[in-house]
């Protein structure tokens, strides 16, 4: 069986994930207003998902959080031009160049059955292969102007089915997508 693809991920108001130079400062800020012991639903999202897949940006970027989120998941990275992975992580982290079917049918055969794919590139790629199968898209009430999409050119509509929208009374918006089924002929 074929291992499930799901988003869980932070934009501005403008569909960004990160400023034009990756940061994330404005996330962080945003996250700083909200009460203790709130995650908007990241660890029930987490506590579902066997791995990772994030492009070697995101990679690069939470390799600065410590301690590593990702602990007991293992985590694919993926890159063409390469990435050194630190020693604490060579157990859990491997770096791969396949495309997302490939990816996919591999994970699946080793037994993922959910998959948590990050970084704005790399869920486009899949979202054009066709691939992603939830979204849970958290928007933060904040306008950027520019940056790095969340999404991308398309060869075809994805077309979706609308699930649910939580508001949180801090201003954060968090709306649930799956992908729609095709209907019986
Ligand atoms: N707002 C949020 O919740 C959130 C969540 C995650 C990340 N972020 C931020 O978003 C930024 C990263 O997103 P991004 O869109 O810039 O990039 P990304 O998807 O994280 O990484 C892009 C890189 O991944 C590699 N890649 C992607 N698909 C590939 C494939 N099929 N085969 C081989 N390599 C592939 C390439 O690496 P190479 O160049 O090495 O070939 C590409 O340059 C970071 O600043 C991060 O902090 C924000």
């Amino acid at each position: 069986m074929s291992a499930t693809a799901s988003v869980f991920i932070a934009t501005s108001l403008d569909g960004f994930i990160a400023r034009v130079d990756g940061s994330i400062d404005w996330l962080l800020q945003a996250q700083a207003t909200v009460p203790a012991g709130e995650d908007c639903g990241y660890q029930a999202f987490m506590d579902t998902v066997d791995g990772l897949v994030m492009g070697r940006k995101t990679f690069e970027q939470a390799l600065d959080f410590d301690p590593w989120p990702y602990a007991g998941k293992q985590v694919v990275v993926l890159s063409r031009q390469g990435v050194a992975v630190p020693a604490a992580l060579r157990d859990s982290v491997s770096i791969s160049a396949e495309a997302p079917a490939d990816l996919l049918a591999r994970l699946s055969a080793t037994g993922a059955r959910k998959l948590y794919i990050d970084g704005g590139q790399t869920i486009q790629g899949f979202l054009r292969a066709g691939l992603i199968d939830e979204l849970i898209i958290t928007v933060i009430p904040v306008l950027l102007g520019a940056g790095r999409p969340l999404f991308g050119p398309l060869d075809a509509d994805v077309t979706l089915t609308y699930v649910e929208t939580r508001a949180y009374p801090f201003g954060f918006v968090q709306s649930h997508y799956r992908r729609a089924r095709p209907s019986a002929a």
